[in-house]
């Protein structure tokens, strides 16, 4: 296999590399959420000076039949590599997936870094939330040496949930968190709630539930907030907000959920958080209350939402149970040291 690395900017080359990239994720699944070719070009193309984005392009006869990605970031958790590899279906188990691993390894140890992490569908769930089968994915990080750390379980929520629904849940909340206020806003975020909102983008992965795996919290600021929220804008997503202020106006609590252009029967939940400290008031349920009605409201096309959750994160798989969300997918964290990838 011939390996070369991707020119984002080149169309032809970036249309190659979407449709491994796309039919790869696709495969064997039900609810992939494979990013549309604009957002990923978006992606690709938008400059950040918080990670690195970089893919290559395997070819038999001058045919791409896989991809690989590396992201880098730079801020925080220097020693990371993010490895991702893609083999077209008709050209699995044949050797293409270990070749992609160990250039992607080589490419990471050149760049400096010592750990690898990758996050990769694991098995369709069923009704119950048990696991179908172990997907390619799994079987083959596991052959080349990456640990599953941690696992994460996708759940998936129709749309629209009913407005009854939305307000007895609210109520019930409601007294609950009294002493807190709700607001809410779409991108960008208004210039006085930016410094409050790098700090629970920062608290994130502090607060998460992360099982064995190494990761370090992220490091926020405006210039990263705005790249971010670039992005996004370069993709078609829209990021609406509703976040949870104390009395003084201090703000504890977000929830996100992100709309995308591109795809837009499909929203996203990312993060939701409530600060150590301010927990036991119900923000949890109420900010997604919220934020599920003006979605609802601002998109009434949207017919799935999809969120991720750590199996054993309790506090907030019992409120997405509340709303009706259901188990769809197992997906693994798996990390190792780059010296020992087998690949
Ligand atoms: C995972 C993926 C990249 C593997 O590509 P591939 O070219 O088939 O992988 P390889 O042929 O190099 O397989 C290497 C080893 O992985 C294991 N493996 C890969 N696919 C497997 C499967 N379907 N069942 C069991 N073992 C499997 C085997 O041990 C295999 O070695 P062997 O064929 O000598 O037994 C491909 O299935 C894919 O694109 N999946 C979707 C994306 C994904 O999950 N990527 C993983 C993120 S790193």
């Amino acid at each position: 296999m011939h390996i070369s690395e991707l020119d984002a900017a080149d169309d032809t080359e970036f249309d190659e590399f979407y449709e491994v990239y796309d039919t790869a994720n696709r495969h064997g699944r039900c609810h992939s959420t494979s990013w549309a070719k604009p957002e990923l070009r978006a992606a690709y193309r938008t400059p950040s000076t918080a990670h690195t984005r970089r893919a290559w392009l395997g070819r038999i006869d001058g045919a791409v039949v896989a991809a690989g990605v590396l992201e880098t970031p730079l801020r925080d958790n220097t020693e990371l590599a993010e490895l991702d590899c893609l083999v077209a279906p008709e050209h699995r188990r044949r050797g293409y997936g270990r070749l992609m691993a160990g250039h992607l390894r080589d490419q990471a140890q050149r760049v400096g870094r010592t750990l690898a992490i990758s996050w990769v569908f694991g098995g369709e769930l069923d009704v119950a939330g048990q696991l179908v089968e172990t997907s390619p994915g799994a079987r083959f990080c596991a052959a080349i040496g990456l640990q599953e750390r941690n696992t994460d379980v996708h759940r998936m929520l129709d749309l629209p949930v009913h407005p009854e629904l939305l307000d007895s849940l609210a109520a019930e909340a409601a007294p609950h968190h009294a002493q807190y206020w709700l607001i809410s806003w779409t991108d960008p975020c208004p210039d006085q709630h930016r410094a409050a909102y790098c700090a629970l983008k920062e608290a994130m992965i502090a607060e998460v539930p992360l099982g064995d795996l190494q990761f370090e919290p992220e490091r926020w600021d405006e210039q990263r907030m705005r790249e971010a929220e670039a992005e996004l804008i370069a993709m078609g997503r829209t990021r609406h907000v509703v976040a949870a202020a104390t009395g003084d106006g201090s703000i504890v609590a977000h929830n996100e959920v992100l709309h995308a252009a591109h795809d837009p029967g499909r929203l996203y939940n990312w993060d939701t958080l409530v600060l150590p400290g301010h927990r036991g008031h119900r923000l949890g349920l109420a900010m997604k209350v919220a934020n599920l009605r003006r979605v609802q409201r601002l998109h009434p096309h949207g017919r799935e939402l999809h969120t991720h959750n750590a199996a054993q994160n309790a506090p907030m798989v019992a409120v997405n149970d509340r709303l009706g969300f259901r188990p769809v997918e197992r997906v693994g964290e798996w990390q190792v040291e780059l010296t020992m990838l087998v690949a």
